[in-house]
């Protein structure tokens, strides 16, 4: 609905939703079943392959009813996975809804593998006891889950070129956001606003994220005052596909495949995991990075091998990471998969509780943007599409629910200009000093960079990113210089062990001390 005013064009909402992966529409469309107005944001300039959702491999971890599984063990494994940093009470309640949220997808039209008519076929990743991951399409569960939720969302106002520029505020409560689109600058006026922007990989040169991933909404909460928490706690995937120095999005290699029975060799021949953890090729994600990293500072090899020739049926089961490697000239039915770790995913983010409410009312976060105290230290494998949908569909309910006793607020804003580094220049520092292993030399460096950043208009989606990504490298920076210890995927080269007097998560506002 447009409303007049000054400047800007304007409308109105009840509920705002940033992004559209599994958290986004998850929430949109729970908010509209429960009657709210919806507006959808997509900076993107086209819908497919926007999302961190679409390129998601191995699957989603759910205790499937009927099987030898239990939500107790799924609860064990992520707590054990996450480094002393989960909270067993957020970790428990979004495990034991998987299910339902799972079935609603299927409603939705999502069609996973089955083994047999009728029932699903699960596998294995690192740091689970049990099979327990649903996947479609073999290794296109990510590609599923979208294709599922954009046709549930077909009917929903989702817009894309949209950049949510800036939150809108009155006082402790949202009224709102600044957007900037095609038609220039504007408001939606909302009494809720969920931020479901997803991760921030490109806070480096290479990962797995799609281009998007900016640390948008991470940024946006910092920049209205919000805490963020656990943000050190960058996982590293074990195996990203190697292709020399190239940057950007690169092609993830599924963990999935290990559950398989592939495993990780040097280019001497020699396991990267024997001796290192109980579960070898299927420890936690960052015990199995960390190895590799060792592996590639010991040798000097510029990659290590992932050998799948042995993993039954391959190019049928995994025909995603099969045409990644034939694209780059690898036939990995008969010769290894030259692997590196990459920036993957962030463990930590916007603080909200299990229904994303964040400490502002009418302010939500779902997805891989919220910390949820889910992850801890160190997320379990294919727990992030769980987490999604899960507090997504809750956020939308209590952002619905919000906007119905909230009424109709509505404040002024003008856009402020932001510090913004030269994105190549900071994404090569974050690489240099801030990937698997840190340190406080390295880390001072980046801190250094970002002081000088320098203020810039938001005139542009890159001024916007650029920005965003600033502001997140100099809470993730400041998180990992204050945590001087090694646990879950922060692992600090001067401060190499644990330290069990600092098992807590640390929040942190911008240009603020980092707090536990
Ligand atoms: C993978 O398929 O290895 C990635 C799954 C995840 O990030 O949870």
């Amino acid at each position: 609905m447009n409303c007049g005013g000054s400047g800007h064009w304007q409308q109105r909402a009840d509920v705002v939703v940033v992004g559209t992966g599994v958290a986004g529409l998850a929430a949109a469309l729970a908010a509209h079943r429960r009657g709210s107005r919806v507006v959808v944001l997509s900076k993107a300039s086209r819908a497919e392959g926007a999302t961190a959702t679409f390129y998601a491999q191995g699957g989603i971890a759910v205790v499937v009813p009927r099987t030898d599984d239990s939500v107790e063990a799924h609860v064990a494994d992520t707590i054990a996975a996450g480094g002393g940093l989960c909270d067993p009470k957020a970790v428990t309640s979004v495990v034991a809804d998987g299910y339902p949220a799972v079935a609603e997808l299927v409603d939705f039209g999502a069609r996973f593998d089955e083994s047999a008519p009728g029932r699903w076929s699960l596998t294995r990743e690192g740091g689970h006891s049990r099979r327990r991951i649903v996947h479609a399409g073999g290794d296109a569960t990510g590609a599923e889950v979208q294709r599922a939720l954009d046709r549930a969302a077909n009917t929903l106002d989702v817009r894309l070129n949209h950049v949510a520029l800036q939150i809108v505020r009155d006082g402790d409560a949202v009224t709102g956001v600044l957007v900037l689109s095609e038609d220039g600058l504007g408001v939606i006026h909302a009494p809720s606003v969920i931020l479901a922007t997803g991760g921030l990989g490109h806070l480096y040169s290479a990962t797995t994220n799609p281009e998007g991933s900016t640390g948008d909404g991470i940024a946006l909460a910092l920049w209205a005052g919000l805490p963020v928490g656990d943000v050190e706690f960058i996982q590293f995937h074990p195996t990203m596909l190697f292709t020399g120095n190239a940057g950007g999005r690169r092609p993830l290699i599924t963990e999935a495949l290990r559950g398989e029975g592939a495993v990780l060799v040097d280019a001497r021949g020699d396991s990267v995991t024997a001796g290192v953890h109980p579960m070898g090729d299927l420890a936690p994600r960052d015990v199995v990075a960390a190895a590799v990293d060792e592996r590639l500072s010991l040798t000097g090899d510029p990659c290590v091998y992932l050998d799948a020739r042995a993993v039954p049926d391959f190019a049928r089961r995994f025909p995603t990471v099969n045409a990644a490697c034939l694209a780059v000239g690898v036939d990995a039915t008969s010769a290894l998969i030259p692997v590196v770790p990459g920036a993957h995913y962030s463990c930590g983010g916007v603080v909200t509780d299990v229904y994303g409410r964040t400490e502002m009312a009418g302010l939500f976060a779902a997805g891989e943007v919220a910390r949820t105290g889910m992850h801890g230290a160190n997320r379990l494998a294919s727990n992030s599409l769980l987490e999604g949908l899960v507090v997504g569909r809750r956020a939308g309910s209590a952002a619905a629910e919000h906007a119905a006793d909230a009424g109709s607020p509505r404040a002024d804003v003008e856009p402020v200009a932001r510090v913004a580094s030269d994105r190549t220049e900071l994404q090569r520092a974050m690489t240099r000093n801030a990937s698997v292993v840190r340190d406080a030399e390295g880390l001072s460096r980046v801190a250094d960079l970002v002081d000088a950043a320098q203020l810039r208009n938001m005139d542009s989606r890159n001024a916007f990113e650029d920005a965003a990504l600033t502001a997140t490298a100099s809470v993730v920076v400041a998180a990992a210089l204050a945590r001087r210890e090694s646990r879950g995927c922060h692992h600090r080269a001067d401060h190499p062990d644990t330290d069990p007097t600092r098992a807590v998560s640390a929040n942190v506002r911008l240009d603020a001390e980092v707090c536990c």
